[in-house]
């Protein structure tokens, strides 16, 4: 049993903590057992439950999870099939216990590459618990921060020739507003597993004040006592914003 120190309970009382997660390395955790790298994707959703568990309980009210990438378009056929038929899995199965807990489910990125009924899953998730006040989770797939990032642009661009924008209101709210995660507050933390120093194309926009913790541990291998690591090294942070504390 994994304690909660104080410098997490002194995280929970604040109001809003916004977390976003780069679930990586299930590959390479299959792969060095021996296994083909759909076993670490099917490890990996486990992880995905471990830490929506305890997220609320440790004061974190908004958790943004990084499932499929833009450019994960490119992997192997079967690699994809795989990884949609656990996406769908998870939303037969997990939703309803979800809603039970009061999560409110949010996807993020482009929807028309997703197959009808994976769509349709999604949606039923997201009007299930759009009232539910609890953890707001927000899924990322087929999601990719310049794609994100253009279609803010376009939309932005329309509403200008229209006559309904003036450049010259165009501001950070316009902008956030027209992003995906229109509603959401920027993400405080964003963790990294797997060992990897970057960003992959993950809510570029949105994390331009995050603070940003890389772990080594493989993302089938995470759970609560890493988010808690994660939290404490937050903790420890000074946010400046840019300006001096000195
Ligand atoms: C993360 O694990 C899951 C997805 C990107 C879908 P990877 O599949 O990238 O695993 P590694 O990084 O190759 O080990
Ligand atoms: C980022 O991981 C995408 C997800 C975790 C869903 P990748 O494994 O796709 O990133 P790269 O290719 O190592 O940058
Ligand atoms: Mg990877």
């Amino acid at each position: 049993m994994v304690s909660v120190t104080p410098l997490i309970s002194s995280l929970s009382s604040a109001s809003l903590l916004h977390v976003a997660v780069i679930m990586d390395g299930n590959g390479r955790w299959a792969r060095s057992r021996g296994m083909p790298r759909t076993f670490g994707h099917r490890e990996g959703m486990k992880a995905v439950n471990r830490v929506v568990d305890c997220a609320s309980q440790l004061g974190i009210t908004h958790l943004t999870m990084f499932g499929f990438s833009s450019e994960n378009w490119s992997r192997p056929k079967e690699e994809i099939s795989e990884l949609m038929n656990i996406l769908r899995y998870y939303l037969q199965r997990e939703v309803i216990g979800l809603h039970k807990n009061n999560v409110c489910i949010r996807m993020l990125g482009d929807r028309d590459r997703m197959t009808a009924d994976i769509v349709s899953l999604i949606n039923k998730a997201e009007q299930l618990t759009a009232r539910n006040t609890g953890l707001s989770l927000n899924i990322a797939l087929s999601y990719g921060g310049r794609c994100e990032i253009t279609k803010a642009v376009r939309r932005i661009a329309n509403a200008v020739a229209d006559g309904k924008l003036s450049p010259s209101a165009i501001d950070n709210d316009i902008i956030n507003s027209s992003l995906d995660t229109k509603g959401i507050p920027d993400p405080d933390l964003l963790i990294r597993t797997s060992g990897e120093h970057r960003i992959s194309n993950f809510l570029l926009w949105q994390i331009a004040y995050a603070e940003l913790v890389f772990t080594d541990v493989l993302w089938p291998d995470f759970g609560k006592r890493h988010l808690i690591k994660a939290l404490e090294e937050f903790s420890r942070r000074c946010r400046r914003y840019g300006q001096t504390t000195t």
